[in-house]
């Protein structure tokens, strides 16, 4: 089969399209044929093992998996014998944020893993396109206890996280103010937003208004300066550490110390954020924002792109074309 290859950490220039062998699934693993993939901010980290502590988890000094991906879409082509759950022919998505060698044009996952099924209604582009971005959304909001009619501010609302969070609380009936870079896009129109603001323009700082959160999905701003923002009571979230990794330690004191709480959100339960989209892709409540497309084989412009911090959404690397 083809795969995506590299066997040392690095830019995209150390991808290598190859002729591989074609994994085999084990009694309780199945066999998928890619349909489509993406290219995220996690594979790109992953890529170049940057921050080094991923080194821990993907290989001290070389990559454990020599093939990267974090998800995908796809067909079953076979099921191990053990499997209860998915059948032959099946549509699934999957997502595993510590690799799952998906940037090829099989691959095996367990059973009981980030995997479900697609709904009839979802392309396997729009499939894809609800796991990486959308799981860190699910992660943060599932940590708050969010009320109708509470005012939100997300910062990078044109982000893969982002523009899964705007709507995600849109449908928890929050006002949401959404900030990103509104050069090619209306997010009210697209994401459902109440008010959009563009960050070329205009500083959300410098707002004089009151939240109730202010979420920042693309780490660009501090808790310091947005917490005049931020009511009484009110959250910070950022999914970045922050500078000298302050956001795990405003996480630990704010809880104790003052009235507006920092929270770092550590993801968790991939199957929980999975199936969770599924029924809001099937109910027609969530749309993924997708941006470009690129075959397999022009995967390392895909990085290059990803990387340069301008995507919209998300990038969709479409494995099987025909
Ligand atoms: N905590 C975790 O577990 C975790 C996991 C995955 C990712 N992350 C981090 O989360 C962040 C977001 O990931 P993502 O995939 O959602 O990002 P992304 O899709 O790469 O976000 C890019 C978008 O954000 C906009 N943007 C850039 N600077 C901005 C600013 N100062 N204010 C508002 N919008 C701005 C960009 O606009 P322009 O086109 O103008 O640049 C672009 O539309 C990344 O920093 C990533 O490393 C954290």
């Amino acid at each position: 089969m083809k795969a995506i290859v590299n066997t040392i950490y690095g830019s995209p220039d150390v991808l290598e399209l190859k002729e591989v062998a074609k994994p085999v699934p084990k009694e309780d693993e199945i066999l998928v044929r890619v349909h489509a993939t993406t290219v995220n901010r996690t594979d790109c980290a992953i890529l170049r093992a940057k921050p080094f502590i991923m080194r821990f988890v993907t290989g001290l000094t070389k990559p454990k998996n020599s093939i990267q991906g974090t998800d995908f879409a796809g067909i079953i082509e076979a099921v191990g014998k053990d499997v209860k759950a998915f059948k032959v022919g099946d549509r699934v998505m999957g997502f595993n944020d510590e690799g799952l060698s998906s940037h090829c044009e099989y691959l095996t996952i367990l059973e009981n893993e980030g995997v479900v099924s697609i709904p009839e209604n979802t392309s396997f582009e729009d499939a894809v396109a609800s796991c990486e971005g959308v799981h860190y959304a699910v992660n943060t909001i599932n940590k708050l206890k969010l009320k109708s009619g509470q005012k939100i501010l997300v910062n990078g609302a044109t982000g893969a996280i982002g523009s899964a969070l705007v709507q995600l609380l849109k449908n928890r009936g929050i006002i949401v103010f959404a900030v990103g870079n509104l050069e090619n896009i209306d997010l009210k129109k697209a994401l459902g937003a109440d008010i959009d603001i563009d960050y070329r323009k205009e500083d959300f700082t410098k707002l004089d208004i009151e939240f109730d959160g202010v979420f920042d999905t693309v780490g660009k701003s501090s808790f310091t300066k947005s917490k005049h923002l931020i009511k009484d009571g009110g959250i910070y979230i950022s999914s970045e550490l922050g500078w000298m990794a302050q956001n795990i330690f405003y996480s630990i004191f704010t809880p104790f110390l003052g009235t507006k709480k920092v929270i770092f959100p550590i993801p968790s339960d991939i199957k929980g954020s999975l199936v969770f989209i599924r029924e809001l892709l099937e109910q027609g409540k969530f749309k993924p924002l997708i941006d470009r497309r690129y075959p397999l084989e022009k995967i390392a412009d895909a990085y290059r792109y990803v990387e340069s911090g301008e995507k919209m959404g998300n990038v969709i690397i479409n494995v099987m074309t025909k």
